[in-house]
């Protein structure tokens, strides 16, 4: 094999709250790790520098501090910076990039949920995003009472989007499902009930199956 000339390959995982993505984002990182391979694990918003710098202004405070447009304008702001700085970066060299959230937190979060128009979204997916787009992307699904009842152990100041009302998290779910049954070669849906081994269980099955893992 050549050394060093493969790009690199990007996950990443989507869901509601409290879906556990975090958690399964970093044992998935350490299980691909565990091969010598390069992973960088990475979240959005945030990420680089100044996408985290970013954040703070997107999941503190109030829940209608920002139009559901200008969230959009401020999550691509973020999603831009993270790109150019670590995440291209880290494919051009060859490193597998594990991201917590990404494009699809905004089609459904600002888009689906918060009626933020699809047709920004699409143009700023096409300018911003462009071919960074994941090779595969885990969707985690749950009820959303028992995402909610999770989420709101541990929300601290970033309590933000899970302040929004039941309606507004039912909306979220149905918008995962329905990006992963328009995009099934990108998407999987996987139940993220169950205890943690299991549900890693789960994506590693997925990973395997979709992604060349072995003999890396
Ligand atoms: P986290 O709780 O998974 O770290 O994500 C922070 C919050 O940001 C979460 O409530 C979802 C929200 N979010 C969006 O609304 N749109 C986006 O594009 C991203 C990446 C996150």
């Amino acid at each position: 094999m050549c050394a060093g000339m493969q790009r690199g390959r990007f996950i990443s995982l989507e869901g509601g709250e409290g879906a556990g993505k975090s958690t399964q984002a970093r044992r998935l990182a350490e299980r691909l790790g565990a091969d010598g391979r390069e992973v960088v694990l990475t979240r959005e918003p945030g990420g680089s520098p100044g996408a985290e710098a970013i954040r703070g202004l997107l999941v503190e405070g109030e829940a209608d501090r920002w139009s559901a447009v200008s969230e959009t304008l401020l999550m691509y702001a973020a999603r831009r910076d993270h790109i150019e700085r670590l995440i291209e970066p880290a494919l051009e060299r060859g490193a597998w990039v594990i991201c917590d959230r990404f494009l699809d937190s905004t089609r459904a979060y600002q888009g689906a949920a918060g009626g933020a128009p699809m047709a920004l979204i699409e143009a700023l997916e096409l300018d911003v995003v462009g071919a960074v787009t994941p090779d595969l992307t885990l969707i985690l699904d749950m009820p959303v009472e028992a995402g909610l009842a999770r989420a709101a152990g541990r929300a601290g100041a970033e309590g933000r989007f899970e302040s929004k009302g039941h309606g507004f998290h039912e909306r979220l779910r149905a918008a995962f499902l329905h990006i992963a049954e328009r995009e099934p070669e990108r998407c999987a849906v996987l139940s993220a009930e169950g205890d943690l081994d299991a549900v890693a269980e789960r994506i590693w099955a997925v990973v395997a199956a979709r992604l060349e893992v072995a003999g890396g």
